[in-house]
């Protein structure tokens, strides 16, 4: 399968490689899924999927989620709790009369799925989802082959005007009216200013449309540099923000409040997972 790499060239910045491979335009996604799930090195979405309880993983993913949950005992109530707020998000979205979904960083979309639920919401929904890591394209293409109104682009969310012009995304969703828009779990992997890059994205989006982000605070710093080897091998690693910095670069969206408490306190849950959440209207 030929796939097109959105943007291309890839866009300056840490190198985006997985397992080792760079990026390119135009790359054999086969070749490259296959290589980089070198069953010897955990991949990160799979590792995502295996604390998710989901089977889109192998035995040295689920190694390395018994390291990441020694050291972290809530990753796996975290994981869950970000999917948790993406599906109540999707409701709502719903209930306002949307019926489009874009996913960036939407890792593999396996257990608790956005398409799932927007489906379950309204049969006609359509979705598309984007995702950096070729591996998670691989996966995700094949979960929904058979899934009418579902796409998977392979795409840098940094770039939103290239990606809002991919074929998954222009060809598949209407731009021109209100999609909601969730950017969960991924923004701790960019380095850059991730409110510029929400930004970017707002002002692609109809009036009416919700952009929903989500944005892990440390409670334990200490711990970060390990999690992070574990995490983010093959992919550019963690980026630390404060409470105040991602409710600074939320502010656009609204206050931000722990996933768990969205959209009203403790609707994920009594537990405060540590993950903050913000959703706006565009207007
Ligand atoms: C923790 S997973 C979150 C998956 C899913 N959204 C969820 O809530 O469970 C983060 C995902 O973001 C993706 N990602 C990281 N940086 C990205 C970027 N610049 N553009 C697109 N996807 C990116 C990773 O490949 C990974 O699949």
């Amino acid at each position: 399968m030929q796939v097109e790499y959105y943007p291309a060239p890839p866009p300056p910045g840490p190198p985006a490689t997985v397992a080792g491979l760079p990026h390119d335009a135009g790359l054999e996604l086969d070749t490259i899924a296959a290589t980089a799930a070198d069953l010897e090195l955990p991949n990160f979405a799979r590792t995502v999927d295996a604390l998710l309880g989901g089977s889109a993983n192998f035995a040295v993913d689920r190694e390395t989620v018994a390291a990441i949950v020694r050291l972290d005992p809530l990753a796996e109530t975290k994981a869950r709790g970000v999917r948790g707020f993406a599906r109540r998000v999707v409701r709502t979205a719903h209930a306002r009369g949307i019926d489009q979904f874009l996913d960036l960083g939407c890792g593999i979309p396996s257990v608790h799925s956005v398409h799932g639920v927007a489906h379950t919401l309204d049969p006609d929904a359509r979705v598309a989802y984007v995702d950096l890591d070729p591996v998670v394209v691989a996966h995700a293409r094949e979960l929904v082959a058979d899934l009418p109104g579902v796409s998977v682009t392979w795409g840098d969310l940094r770039a939103p005007a290239c990606v809002a012009a991919a074929p998954g995304i222009a060809g598949h969703l209407d731009l021109s009216r209100p999609v909601a828009l969730l950017v969960c779990g991924a923004l701790q992997f960019v380095h850059d200013d991730i409110a510029a890059v929400l930004a970017g994205w707002q002002e692609l989006l109809a009036p009416g449309s919700l952009l929903a982000a989500t944005h892990g605070v440390s409670t334990h710093p200490d711990t970060v540099p390990t999690l992070d080897a574990l995490y983010s091998r093959g992919l550019a690693g963690l980026t630390l923000r404060t409470t105040e910095q991602v409710g600074e670069a939320f502010a656009s969206l609204g206050p931000t409040a722990d996933v768990a408490d969205w959209p009203v306190r403790g609707a994920g849950g009594r537990l405060p997972l540590g993950i903050l959440g913000a959703v706006g209207v565009v207007e």
